[in-house]
């Protein structure tokens, strides 16, 4: 069984849903402990709801990132913990401690990396125009939002979309993939080569989401039946 020690800053929405999958019959993985870096972090509460250990490793009772990575580490191994899940950590990790948890460290992104690192993902991605957008399950690297991808789910941007909307309909997916990841990794099955993760036996989807909907009335007037038929719509 994985011990998972799951990092959080905030709300905690992608916390919840790693340990909801959890207790799900079958599913590889235990969580060891909730960590936030802010004593206030609302997820702190919600694992308190479900009888978790917590810690809190507050920046700023550290002077340097170094001793405020190593409390980190302390606070993780301590609970026996061999994969790190980072859910709304909003703090860059130092290469040390990225390097010692190298391929055991996932994040999750709002955006379909490698596009909007950092953040206010959605207005930056509202604002460049595109239609389709999406999260991330990844491998963490020393770079911010970089790593070997594991999973990533895309969601049409629609008319009248604001930041909120469009990060509510991302935030949906990002609850489906994060465990469906950590799932793969506790079952051995993803592998990393080079800046590349493969699932293996994972199953290939089918289809592909256009935005707008061929079939929406607007879209009437595409040709038809055309295979190879001209479509200048965009695919992000
Ligand atoms: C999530 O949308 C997550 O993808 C994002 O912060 C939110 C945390 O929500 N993380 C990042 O932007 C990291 N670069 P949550 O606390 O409810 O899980």
């Amino acid at each position: 069984m994985t011990r998972l020690a799951i990092l959080i800053s905030g709300r905690g929405s992608n916390m919840r849903a790693l340990v909801e999958a959890c207790r799900t019959p079958g599913f590889p993985a235990e969580p060891a402990v909730v960590v936030a870096d802010r004593p206030g972090a609302a997820g702190l509460e919600i694992a308190r709801g479900y009888g978790l250990p917590v810690a809190t490793v507050d920046r700023r009772r550290h002077a340097g990132r170094e001793s405020f990575d190593a409390a980190l580490h302390a606070a993780i191994a301590g609970r026996g913990a061999d994969l790190v899940c980072l859910a709304g950590f909003m703090r860059l990790l130092g290469p040390g401690f990225v390097a010692r948890w190298r391929d055991r460290l996932l994040n999750v992104h709002p955006s379909l990396l490698p596009a909007f690192k950092g953040l206010d993902t959605h207005a930056r991605a509202l604002a460049a125009g595109v239609r389709i957008a999406g999260c991330t399950v990844h491998f963490v690297r020393p770079a911010m939002d970089e790593g070997p991808i594991i999973a990533q789910a895309a969601v049409p941007v629609l008319p009248g979309d604001g930041a909120e909307s469009l990060a509510r309909r991302v935030l949906v997916e990002e609850h489906r993939i994060y465990p469906l990841a950590v799932r793969w990794v506790a079952e051995g099955r993803v592998r990393v080569e080079g800046d590349t993760a493969s699932v293996d036996d994972a199953a290939a989807p089918r289809g592909a989401l256009v935005n707008p909907a061929p079939d929406a009335p607007d879209a009437a007037a595409a040709p038809s039946g055309a295979a190879g038929g001209k479509d200048r719509r965009r695919h992000a």
